[in-house]
């Protein structure tokens, strides 16, 4: 259902890679409220060619860019902007990836180079999108920009290693520039912290089902879904939430505020 929440708005949307990705469902649903945008993605994930269909469904056109390298983003966000004819209101962050992870290194056995990668690409990409954003003056007052974290950035998820240190990261680069936009430009920015997903990066990560099973039993909602968490992304790129900054806003059925489950529990005394 379409209430045109960001009717007349304009953006960027980082991420989309297939349709399981969270900044897929979210495209599809920010057109449905109304929204223009562009889509963007790392060159080497262009390759596939899914994000194609993405851009027809979303009438949006395609600027691949490097989240880490500035050149690239100086290019997409002057060339957004001269696409949609004028300043961003939304930008997602919807972008993680750790070389660690992918090759399977456990905690006590990181590559560095690689670890310095992952918080390049899942960490620092939010810091430069900002400061480009803020360089070419490219933001509309009152505008959004959102990324998605996950809890491993304030509990211990053993298997997510490196990509904890860069979701702690991400959501201290929220808060600090959060606080310089909104000085600077009444900008809001935000993290979402969202149940574990089925996705390419979610299943990426090892022992993935254990802990999608795992958190679905902890949370009183159960987990959150790829199309509920664009709906809640949808909300913060609104003017519904105008004075909401600096967050890390949990989207998780209720999963952070548990100590245990009755489901855990029974699970636990079956296996007893
Ligand atoms: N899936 C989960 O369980 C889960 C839970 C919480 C948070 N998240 C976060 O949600 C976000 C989206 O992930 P997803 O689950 O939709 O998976 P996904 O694999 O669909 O999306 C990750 C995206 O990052 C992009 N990317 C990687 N390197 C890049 C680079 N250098 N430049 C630009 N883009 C690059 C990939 O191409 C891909 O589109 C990530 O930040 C992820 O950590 C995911």
């Amino acid at each position: 259902m379409s209430y045109n929440l960001l009717k007349g708005k304009k953006g960027i949307i980082f991420g989309a890679l297939d349709e399981k990705s969270i900044a897929w469902k979210v495209a599809m649903r920010a057109k449905e409220e109304g929204a223009e945008f562009v889509l963007t993605n790392a060159p080497i994930a262009m390759r596939m060619g899914e994000i194609n269909k993405l851009a027809e469904a979303c009438n949006a056109q395609i600027i691949p860019a490097d989240a880490t390298s500035v050149e690239d983003l100086e290019n997409l966000f002057d060339k957004a902007q001269e696409i949609l004819g004028g300043k961003l209101d939304f930008v997602l962050h919807s972008i993680g990836m750790s070389p660690n992870i992918r090759k399977g290194k456990s905690y006590g056995d990181l590559n560095y180079e690689w670890f310095q990668k992952t918080l390049d690409i899942s960490a620092l990409s939010f810091h430069k999108v900002m400061h480009v954003a803020e360089k070419q003056d490219a933001m509309n007052e009152w505008g959004s920009v959102v990324a998605l974290s996950y809890i491993a950035a304030q509990r211990v998820f053993p298997d997510y290693t490196d990509m904890s240190h860069a979701k702690a990261l991400l959501e201290s680069i929220a808060r600090n520039y959060g606080h310089r936009f909104g000085n600077l430009k009444k900008v809001r920015v935000n993290t979402v912290s969202q149940s574990p997903t089925k996705t390419t990066a979610g299943t990426g990560v090892g022992g993935f089902d254990a802990f999608y099973d795992y958190a679905d039993k902890m949370s009183p909602l159960g987990n959150a879904s790829a199309e509920s968490c664009a709906d809640y992304c949808i909300t913060l790129f609104s003017d519904l939430t105008r004075m909401v900054t600096m967050q890390n806003l949990m989207h998780d059925g209720g999963f952070s505020y548990m100590g245990i489950s009755e489901d855990v529990v029974e699970m636990l005394n079956k296996q007893s």
